[in-house]
């Protein structure tokens, strides 16, 4: 839980642009891309963190992007990516809605499909189009069971034993196969990874078996981080070593190289993220109590829907160090849930925290990845601002989203 910006920085922030607020670090966001540079391609899963302008940054160190959605398609574009065959820009989904394949067969961006309906509805609007098979090696692994994407409980891939009927059609329809993906769900284990690496060369064997062949494997994203202190640490040559190992006897298959590619969202951008909220209110109930910030749920959403942990830091507006107390906080909406200190299934936590007042600044870390992009409108709050520095350098702070209005929100309901 390495804290990228300092007290300092975070109160002019706040101060310029108000609470709640997003705060990324653009150098600590580098130095993931960078300790990933081993693979061919490092390619962002947007959905972490969908801003255009982290996009842009993504774009400028080479870092490719995938999409889930026809937005995150018109996101990248509008980043500065560019659509084709080449992929800057792939398209991962289980299904194709009918504006989403008019967008891929118009932009000709490949598609990883986890579906054999895909395929053929593909192929109908786009012959020769370019395809990645998900598959589901029957088996997954998440930090919580809404997170795990692999196994006869997820909706995601092609189940293994169905890869020879989707490169049958890939064949009958004259689609391209261009790789093989595999992403069995958010927090990597060495055990499953290796698991992981064992099925894909089994998969290439397959296909080669069958007579198709393949330029590409791409590793799926998945690498978890530290949330709470003394939290594993992924070691990324190890990781890159078994996935290089696997890519070595898959050419041995194939009788030539193969591209390997990476995918992660949380890696890149989770602890170059920050969200800074003020305490507004305290009180007491009974044996607990709570400390009542600006920002709820609708802008954090992992604590409510995972019980997921971020490590929390009241900064006193005086500056003066105070003691610690167990804390429970809580935001303004107007449903119990709305507790940041909460573990699965609902239940409030109270964390040690410095004795919070009206008026301190609360920082909830780690929150770059999937805090701003599952952020909702509900109680008809506006989506909040994001910012963006270098360092700890208050002159390269920007405005990268700005707050949006009431107005906006009602604007889409009026005149009709
Ligand atoms: N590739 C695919 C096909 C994915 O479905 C995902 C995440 C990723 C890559 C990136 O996974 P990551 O490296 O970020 O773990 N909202 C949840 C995480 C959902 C992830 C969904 N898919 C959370 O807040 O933990």
């Amino acid at each position: 839980m390495p804290r990228p910006v300092s007290a300092p920085l975070l109160w002019n922030l706040a101060e310029r642009f108000g609470t709640p607020l997003w705060v990324y670090d653009a150098a600590l966001i580098r130095s993931r891309i960078a300790a990933l540079q081993a693979f061919d391609t490092i390619r962002f899963a947007q959905k972490a963190c969908s801003n255009t302008h982290i996009l842009k940054l993504m774009r400028e160190q080479g870092v490719k992007v995938d999409a889930v959605s026809r937005g995150e398609i018109l996101r990248a574009l509008a980043a500065g990516y560019r659509a084709g065959a080449d992929g800057e820009i792939v398209f991962t989904a289980d299904l194709l809605d009918r504006e989403t394949l008019a967008t891929v067969a118009e932009h000709r961006v490949p598609v990883n499909a986890g579906s054999i309906d895909m395929l053929g509805q593909l192929a109908a609007v786009s012959p020769g189009h370019p395809v990645w098979l998900r598959i589901n090696p029957g088996f997954g692994h998440g930090h919580s069971n809404k997170t795990n994407t692999g196994g006869e409980h997820s909706k995601h891939g092609i189940w293994h034993s169905e890869l020879g009927a989707a490169l049958d059609v890939i064949r009958a329809q004259g689609l391209k196969l261009v790789g093989l993906h595999m992403h069995i769900g958010s927090g990597v284990d060495y055990g499953h990874l290796a698991q992981v690496c064992g099925a894909m060369v089994d998969l290439v064997r397959q296909a080669q078996e069958a007579g198709h062949d393949l330029q590409a494997i791409s590793a799926g994203g998945g690498l978890s981080i530290p949330y709470r202190e003394g939290g594993a640490v992924i070691d990324t040559a190890h990781y890159f070593g078994l996935w290089d190992a696997a890519r070595k006897q898959a050419e041995a298959l194939l009788g030539h190289g193969l591209h390997l590619e990476i995918e992660p969202g949380r890696f890149l951008v989770a602890e170059a993220g920050l969200l800074l909220a003020e305490v507004r209110a305290t009180k007491n109930a009974g044996a607990n109590h709570f400390v009542l910030v600006d920002a709820g749920f609708n802008e954090l959403m992992r604590p409510a829907m995972y019980g997921a942990f971020h490590a929390m830091e009241i900064l006193p507006r005086d500056g003066v160090a105070r003691a610690s107390r167990p804390s429970v906080v809580a935001g303004p909406l107007c449903e119990s849930g709305d507790v940041f200190t909460q573990e699965d299934g609902g239940v409030v936590v109270p964390r040690a925290l410095a004795e919070a007042r009206v008026g301190d600044l609360l920082l909830i870390h780690d929150t770059g990845a999937y805090g701003a992009s599952m952020s909702s409108n509900y109680n008809s709050r506006p989506l909040i601002a994001e910012v963006l520095v270098e360092g700890d350098d208050p002159a390269t702070a920007r405005l990268i989203r700005r707050r949006q209005t009431v107005e906006e929100l009602l604007a889409l309901e009026a005149g009709l």
